[in-house]
C-alpha cells in the first residue's frame, strides 16, 4: 500500500466513525497546548493509537489523540500532540497526521507550538503570529515523488510550488483581530525550526538572530509544507515558553517549557475560541 493509499484510508477510518470529521478547520495542539481541547462541545475522540498507520507519540506531555467537535460552536478537527523527528520518525511520518488532515477535506489549519523567543522584545507567556519560517531541519518532508493526488485543494499537488505566502496574511490578520478582543496583542515572528531534541547552542541562537529568524522550535515547519503542498492555507501561533539559550541566565529545561506552556495554554485556548468563528465565515466563503 502507497503512503497515499494509507492517508485516504486512515481519512476514511475516522469519517466512518463521525460525520464531525467532515470539518473545513484543524487545529495542531503541541507541547502540553492541550487546554484548547476543554473547549470543544460534542467531541469524538480518537487516540492515534487505534487509527490506521497513525505514529504514536513517545513525547511526555504529547497525548496523541484525534479530536472532532465544535469550538465555539465551529466545527473542527484536532490533534493533540504531534510526533517529531527526533523520537527517530521519518518525515512522511513526521507529517502523516497533516496529510490525513488533508485528506479530511480540511482548508485551514492552525499550526501552534511551543517555542522559544531570540529577540529581547518577546516575552515569555506571550502569544507569536507566525509571519515566515525558516527550514534548519536539513529535510524536507516532500523528498521523493511527487504524489499529485495530494493537491486535496485548488493549487496543491504540485513537485513545485510558491511559499511566499506560507502563512497565510489573511488568516493572520483574523487572528489579531481575536487576540484584540480578548485584550492582548499578538505580535509577528519568524520561526527557525531545528531537529532538536538538544536545545540550541547560545552560538546557534546568535546565528539564528542574523539569519532574521525571532523564535525557535522542533516542529510546524514540515506541517506548514505539507499543509502548502496539499493547498490548504495555514496559520501558526507560537506560544513563547522561554528565552532561548545565552539570552536566559539559566540554563533550559523541558519542565520549564512544560510550566510556562500550562499558563498560556490557557490565552491560546482564548485565542482559539474566539477565532473559530471568524475563520469559519472565510472558509464558508471559499469555494
Ligand atoms: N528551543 C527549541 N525548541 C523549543 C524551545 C527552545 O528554546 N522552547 C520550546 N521549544
Amino acid at each position: 500500500m502507497t503512503y497515499y493509499e494509507q492517508v485516504v484510508e486512515a481519512a476514511a477510518f475516522l469519517k466512518a466513525i463521525s460525520s464531525s470529521f467532515h470539518a473545513r478547520i484543524g487545529i495542531v495542539l503541541g507541547s502540553g497546548l492541550g487546554a484548547t481541547v476543554d473547549a470543544v462541545t460534542d467531541q469524538v475522540m480518537v487516540p492515534y493509537t487505534e487509527t490506521p498507520y497513525f505514529p504514536r507519540s513517545t513525547v511526555a506531555g504529547h497525548k496523541g489523540r484525534i479530536i472532532a467537535g465544535r469550538l465555539n460552536g465551529v466545527p473542527v478537527v484536532m490533534m493533540q500532540g504531534r510526533v517529531h523527528f527526533y523520537e527517530g520518525y521519518t518525515p512522511q511520518q513526521v507529517t502523516f497526521p497533516m496529510r490525513v488532515l488533508g485528506a479530511l477535506g480540511l482548508r485551514a489549519v492552525v499550526l501552534t507550538n511551543a517555542a522559544g523567543a531570540i529577540t529581547e522584545d518577546c516575552r515569555v507567556g506571550q502569544l507569536v503570529a507566525l509571519a515566515d519560517h525558516i527550514n534548519q531541519m536539513g529535510w524536507n518532508p516532500l523528498t521523493g515523488a511527487n504524489e499529485p493526488r495530494f493537491g486535496f485543494r485548488p493549487g496543491g499537488g504540485r513537485r513545485f510550488f510558491d511559499m511566499t505566502e506560507a502563512y497565510s496574511k489573511d488568516l493572520r490578520a483574523l487572528a489579531k483581530e481575536a487576540a484584540v478582543e480578548e485584550g492582548f496583542p499578538l505580535e509577528e515572528g519568524v520561526y527557525v525550526a531545528t531537529t532538536g531534541p538538544n536545545f540550541e547552542t547560545p552560538a546557534e541562537i546568535r546565528a539564528f538572530r542574523a539569519l532574521g529568524a525571532t523564535l525557535v522550535g522542533m516542529s510546524t515547519v514540515p506541517e506548514t509544507i505539507v499543509a502548502r503542498h496539499m493547498g490548504l492555507e495555514v496559520l501558526g501561533i507560537s506560544c513563547v515558553t522561554n528565552m532561548a539559550a545565552g539570552l536566559n541566565p539559566t540554563p533550559l529545561s523541558h519542565e520549564d517549557v512544560d510550566a510556562v506552556g500550562q499558563v498560556v495554554e490557557v490565552r491560546l485556548a482564548a485565542l482559539l475560541k474566539r477565532l473559530a468563528p471568524k475563520l469559519a465565515a472565510r472558509t464558508d466563503a471559499q469555494p
